[in-house]
């Protein structure tokens, strides 16, 4: 009898201590708080504010494209191209990434190009194949909008809208986009309803911070270490026949002053390299957010990927070919049940629906009274 015990609580001892050596990383929590920066705190006013220029498309070129031409709220503030619409007459040569928690962020754009959201408003509503427009005119613009002065000499405090503080409204009305943990089932999961996550999406956690490997990149609530990776991404087929497109990316390269051994050898996306100068940084991109992934197909910094499946099968295969790939990642040999567990994982890190967001009503622009009333520069 008592050899029996014994027996049966070396068994449980054992059976603990094997669980305990194959057992997850603790599963991060929901993403804290977002911190403004000193010099742009957030209020209703100005968060409501942003809300309107976002939607605005007075803020571009030719007053067509507003930042929600391209991030719309019904595809999880992304788009379903590939690569993105781009501006009337060009085409983006990237994948329109998600405002969703992009104010967790240190740096912006997938290849970490701007440092924060008040300056990415700004590359977006100039850059040739976003919004295309001249910071003179789109300020101008402004202040033939009434309702837009009364709201800016509110917030700011400045007697006419200036640019910059249209820059400041988006990034403020942008922090106040991040996942609610109560919709998002893996954050409910870990604040403890244990019906939240689904054992096909619990396995698949194990193997997220398992045997998959993938929790050395995808780590933290976010589920990005934010820093950059060489993963051998293949070229977008669709790219050999898309002429605006190979445009675009040719002048984006002469832009960024690549070599002319460079430029002459095609149209590739050189990522990091951009920014650093440094070859060892070609085709790095930063590690994105899984969050939201269930809203914002398709995937990868240029769309390569349709679904997540496609996704796992390229981390399956080890990657694909870049010189600064690391090394360690390699073939995982996963089962077809491994994928379908991953992928309900990915899943529950999005929000069960997203919040309705209806395009605002945009106040009116105004012919001034009369000559000589609209002396504020
Ligand atoms: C023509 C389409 C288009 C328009 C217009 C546009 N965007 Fe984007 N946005 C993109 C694409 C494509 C990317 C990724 C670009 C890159 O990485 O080089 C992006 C990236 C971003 C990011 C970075 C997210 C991250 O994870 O780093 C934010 C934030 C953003 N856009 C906000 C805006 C705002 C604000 C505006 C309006 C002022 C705007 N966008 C206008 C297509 C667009
Ligand atoms: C070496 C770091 C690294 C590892 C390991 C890694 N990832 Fe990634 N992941 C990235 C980077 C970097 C990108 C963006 C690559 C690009 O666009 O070129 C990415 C992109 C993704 C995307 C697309 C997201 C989007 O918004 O487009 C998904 C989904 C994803 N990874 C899931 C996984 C899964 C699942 C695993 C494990 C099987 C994994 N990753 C392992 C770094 C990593």
């Amino acid at each position: 009898m008592r050899a029996c015990v014994a027996l049966a609580v070396g068994a449980v001892l054992f059976g603990l201590g094997a669980a305990r050596a194959q057992a997850p990383a603790a599963p991060p929590g929901p993403l804290p708080p977002v911190v403004a920066p000193a010099d742009n705190p957030g209020s209703a006013a100005k968060v409501e504010l942003g809300r309107l220029l976002f939607w605005d498309p007075r803020l571009s070129g030719n007053g067509s494209t507003s930042c929600a031409s391209c991030h719309l709220p019904a595809l999880g503030m992304g788009e379903r191209s590939p690569v993105s619409r781009g501006y009337p007459g060009t085409i983006h040569w990237r994948n329109s990434q998600t405002v969703w928690n992009a104010a967790h962020y240190e740096r912006l754009f997938w290849d970490g190009a701007v440092g924060s959201l008040e300056a990415q408003a700004e590359s977006a509503a100039t850059g040739a194949v976003a919004g295309n427009g001249n910071p003179a005119m789109m300020e101008m613009r402004l202040r033939f909008v009434p309702e837009y002065v009364r709201r800016f000499r509110a917030v700011f405090g400045t007697e006419w809208p200036r640019l910059t503080h249209a820059w400041q409204a988006i990034a403020a009305f942008e922090r106040t986009l991040v996942s609610d943990p109560a919709r998002v089932p893996f954050d409910r999961w870990v604040a403890g309803d244990r019906d939240a996550l689904s054992p096909a999406a619990q396995r698949g956690w194990a193997l997220f911070s398992g045997k998959a490997g993938c929790i050395r990149c995808h780590e933290g609530p976010l589920f990005s270490d934010q820093r950059f990776h060489a993963l051998g991404v293949p070229r977008l087929p669709q790219a050999d026949a898309h002429v605006l497109l190979q445009v675009t990316a040719r002048w984006q390269n002469l832009q960024r002053g690549v070599s002319r051994e460079q430029y002459a050898s095609g149209d590739d996306d050189l990522g990091l390299e951009y920014l650093t100068r440094d070859p060892r940084d070609r085709g790095k991109f930063r590690t994105p957010s899984l969050r939201e992934l269930r809203h914002t197909a398709p995937y990868m910094h240029n769309g390569a990927f349709a679904t997540l499946r496609e996704v796992i099968d390229f981390f399956d295969r080890g990657g694909g070919d870049a010189a600064a790939r690391p090394a360690w990642l390699q073939p995982l040999g996963l089962s077809d049940d491994d994928k379908r567990d991953l992928v309900a994982f990915l899943e529950s890190l999005s929000m069960d629906e997203l919040p309705a967001m209806p395009a605002p009503e945009l106040p009116p622009t105004r012919p001034l009274p009369a000559a000589g009333a609209h002396d504020g520069r």
